[in-house]
C-alpha cells in the first residue's frame, strides 16, 4: 500500500541539475505524459526522491502484513482465515515487486533489497504510521481492510500514471489487488455492524483507536507551494497529483458518510462538512506524535522491527543458497 509520508520538518534544498539540456529534454518528456524506464537518463532529485518513495512504499507493504498475520491464527471462521492469509500473501507479493523496482534505481550507488532491510532494521528507512499500531480485537482486522487499505487506495490512485514507468505499471497490479482488500475489511466490518451489541462494541473501540492513526495517513498538510517540500517534488515531476490534504478530504468525503450509514461516530465533535468552504472539518491529529510513531517510537514499532529481524535472520539460508557461490581460484 502506501505513499510516502513527510515528517513535516524536511524540506530540501532547491536543486539545480548541472547539464541543463538533458534536464529540460527530461521534462519535455515528462510533461508529455512519456514514462521514464530503469536505463533512462534522470535528474538526481528524480531518482533520490524516486528511490525514498518507492522503498518506503514497499517497505510499508511488508510491515502492513505483520498487524493482519498476528489475526491469521484467530480469525473467527475457516473462510476469514483464508481471507486474511491471501490478503498476507499479497501484500508479501507488493513489497518484493516495489522493492525490485527500488532496486534498479539504487543501481548506480550499488545499493541492494539486502541494503534496504538493513536500513530498516537500522532505523534509517521509515514506514507507515499505521502499521506501528497494535490490532488489539477482530474488528481491527476488519478496520485495517476497509480503512487502511481504502486510503492507501486513494494514495495509489493518485500516483496511477506516475511518470516513473516500473514504478506506474507496478502501482497497476498492486492497486487491482487493493480493491479486493478493501473488499475483505468491508465484509469484515459490515458483518460486525450487523451484528451482536458485543460486535457492534468493538468495531466502535476500534474506529475510536484507529482515527488519529487514519487522519495522519496521508501526512501533515504542510503547504504544498514552496516548491522545495517532498510533496511539491512528487507534484513537478508528476509522480503524484494530488497533496496530503487533498487526499485526506478524498478520504473523509468517501468513508465518512459509511461510517455514519453503519450507525457508527468518530470520536472527535468537531468533526462536519463545511458546505461554504467544500471541506471536511476535523481536528488535527497530534503531529508531534505522528513524527515519533515514524521514528520507530509508536507502541508497537520495536516488536514488529524484531519480527522482521527473526524472519530475516532465520530465512538467511534461502538467500544464500540462492546466490551463485563465487568460483574460488
Ligand atoms: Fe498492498
Ligand atoms: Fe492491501
Amino acid at each position: 500500500m502506501y505513499n510516502y509520508v513527510e515528517d513535516g520538518d524536511s524540506k530540501t534544498t532547491a536543486y539545480v541539475e548541472k547539464d541543463q539540456d538533458k534536464y529540460q529534454q527530461f521534462m519535455a518528456r515528462i510533461e508529455a505524459g512519456e514514462k521514464i524506464e530503469a536505463d533512462d537518463w534522470m535528474p538526481e532529485e528524480y531518482r533520490q526522491a524516486l528511490i525514498k518513495l518507492i522503498s518506503m512504499h514497499g517497505i510499508s507493504e511488508i510491515m502492513g502484513a505483520l498487524p493482519e498475520k498476528e489475526w491469521t491464527p484467530k480469525a473467527p471462521t475457516l473462510r476469514r482465515k483464508l481471507g486474511i492469509m491471501a490478503k498476507v500473501q499479497d501484500e508479501m507479493g507488493h513489497g518484493q515487486l516495489l522493492l525490485r523496482v527500488a532496486e534498479d534505481l539504487m543501481k548506480p550507488y550499488g545499493k541492494t533489497r539486502e541494503d534496504l532491510i538493513e536500513d530498516l532494521l537500522s532505523g534509517d528507512l521509515k514506514f507507515h504510521n499505521v502499521f506501528h499500531m497494535p490490532t488489539k480485537t477482530w474488528a481491527d482486522a476488519g478496520m485495517v481492510g476497509w480503512l487502511v487499505d481504502g486510503a492507501a487506495i486513494m494514495s495509489q490512485t493518485n500516483m496511477l500514471d506516475a511518470s516513473y514507468g516500473p514504478y506506474q505499471r507496478a502501482l497497476q497490479r498492486i492497486c487491482q489487488e487493493e480493491v479486493f482488500h478493501a473488499q475483505h475489511g468491508e465484509a469484515i466490518i459490515m458483518a460486525l455492524a450487523e451484528g451482536t451489541e458485543y460486535q457492534r462494541d468493538i468495531l466502535q473501540e476500534s474506529l475510536n483507536r484507529w482515527w488519529p492513526a487514519l487522519l495522519m495517513f496521508f501526512g501533515p498538510s504542510t503547504a504544498a507551494t514552496t516548491g522545495s517540500s517532498k510533496q511539491d517534488i512528487m507534484i513537478k515531476y508528476r509522480v503524484r497529483k494530488s497533496t496530503n490534504e487533498e487526499l485526506r478530504q478524498a478520504f473523509l468525503d468517501k468513508y465518512l458518510p459509511r461510517v455514519f450509514s453503519l450507525g457508527l461516530t468518530v470520536p472527535d465533535e468537531t468533526v462536519h462538512y463545511d458546505k461554504e468552504k467544500q471541506q471536511w472539518i476535523y481536528e488535527q491529529p497530534n503531529w508531534d506524535e505522528f513524527k515519533q510513531i515514524i521514528r520507530n517510537k509508536g507502541p508497537k514499532s520495536k516488536e514488529r522491527l524484531r519480527l522482521r529481524e527473526i524472519a530475516y535472520e532465520n530465512n538467511r539460508w534461502v538467500r544464500q543458497a540462492l546466490v551463485p557461490k563465487t568460483v574460488e581460484s
